[in-house]
């Protein structure tokens, strides 16, 4: 058996599924989360995967143009990729609310989003959206009615799929012999380094290290030939790869780096992981002896981001609404609802986020800075935020 099981995050409910009413608690579906290391393609994954149809379909609330970051990120990327590559036809994997397509012209640009509500949007928008599962099937059909592509986009959605090698075999089938494939996904460096296990849910299968995907890659005739380290979702990977029959390319000294750094922090030794799953229970611990003991002080603790991350953590950590007496967020599709799980309630920030609130934990730490410029206010009230990055502390 080259799996191995390193780390048990306890009984975890599907984390976008925010849940209308009480009613709705007695049947709410549970997984155990549990996280392995496969010891031949160095990939990290959760072990029991919940079926995709019941993550994503048309009441997906996750909608990448909420967040001032994310729309910047996306404008950005677009615009370096048209610049660098100059695609004539280009297709997203996962183009949720269209953030990154949108700076794209109609007419060259294809996407494919399982979630339906997110595909009549982009359709609306005048973008032919394949409303389907990614898979070698979906490519067949794609390259049957519009050809061969010259950039595959993705982000934050290849780790999302279970099947890696079926997902690469269908970019290699749909690709131009020198075309490129551009994802971006969470590093298990950034993981592993700063002790954020909640990016561990049942969305994310898989996170990669660059070791790994060379691995996958190189089975679906790919190669990576470039690499650039990216701060979204607390640190990313933007990863380039190439068919590996196109020459014209050399492998960029960023691949060699990555590698060299992943060696380095042993992500290709279980011993590593067994390591890193001691810091993850010791960190639970710390979290939930620092709340209790600010709660104990009687103190108004509210959680600040109803993010997918902070589903696992409070649900492994066992932290309710006794605790945290409710969570803001700013995406409508999440608020007067109630996190997964532990099912503390969610309101706006301009409901809930006031002068009676002491303390907040910071479910949303990957935006951080964004959040702190924002709530300086609070800070000089003597508002304390928490964080558990890269360990349990009060920010100062
Ligand atoms: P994100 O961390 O991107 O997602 P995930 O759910 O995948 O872990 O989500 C950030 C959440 O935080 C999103 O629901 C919006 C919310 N948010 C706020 O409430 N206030 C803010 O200032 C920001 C930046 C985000």
């Amino acid at each position: 058996m080259s799996t191995i099981e390193f780390l048990d995050l306890s009984k975890q409910p599907i984390a976008n599924n925010f849940l209308k009413s009480s009613e709705d608690f007695s049947d709410e579906y549970f997984y155990h989360l549990k996280v392995s290391y496969d010891s031949e393609t160095h990939l990290v994954s959760i072990v029991d995967f919940v079926p995709p149809e019941m993550m994503f379909n048309e009441s997906y609330v996750y909608h990448s143009s909420m967040s001032h970051t994310m729309r910047n990120h996306f404008k950005n990327v677009a615009k370096s990729l048209k610049e660098d590559l100059t695609p004539s036809k280009v297709l997203e994997i996962g183009s949720n609310d269209g953030v990154f397509i949108k700076h794209f012209d109609p007419k060259i640009t294809w996407a494919v989003e399982p979630c339906g509500n997110f595909a009549d949007l982009t359709n609306n928008m005048g973008y032919k959206t394949y409303s389907d599962f990614w898979s070698t099937e979906l490519a067949r059909t794609i390259l049957d009615k519009d050809g061969k592509m010259d950039l595959i986009f993705s982000a934050n959605c290849i780790c999302h799929i279970q099947d890696l090698k079926d997902t690469f075999d269908a970019v290699s089938l749909l690709l131009n012999d020198d075309g490129t494939f551009v994802f971006e996904d969470p590093s298990l460096v950034s993981v592993i380094t700063k002790n954020c296990y909640d990016q561990f849910y049942d969305e994310h299968a898989h996170i990669f290290s660059v070791i790994a995907l060379q691995n996958l890659l190189n089975q679906s005739d790919l190669e990576i030939y470039k690499i650039e380290k990216i701060s979204v979702h607390g640190v990313s990977n933007r990863i380039y790869a190439k068919k590996k029959c196109n020459k014209n390319l050399e492998i960029d000294a960023s691949v060699y780096e990555n590698v060299d750094l992943e060696k380095s922090l042993g992500l290709d030794n279980l011993e590593t992981y067994l390591k890193f799953a001691d810091r993850v229970y010791k960190s639970k611990e710390d979290l939930s002896n620092l709340l209790k003991s600010l709660k104990n002080d009687n103190k108004k603790i509210v959680s600040y981001g109803a993010t997918c991350k902070s589903v696992t953590i409070f649900n492994f950590c066992e932290i309710d609404s006794t605790i945290i007496e409710y969570v803001t967020d700013t995406t409508p599709a999440r608020q007067n609802k109630f996190l997964p799980g532990v099912h503390i309630p969610v309101i706006s920030p301009e409901d809930g986020f006031n002068d009676s609130v002491d303390v907040a934990f910071l479910g949303a730490w990957n935006f951080s800075k964004e959040i702190l410029e924002k709530e300086k206010d609070f800070i000089e009230r003597g508002g304390i935020f928490i964080t558990h990055v890269p360990n349990v502390r009060i920010l100062r």
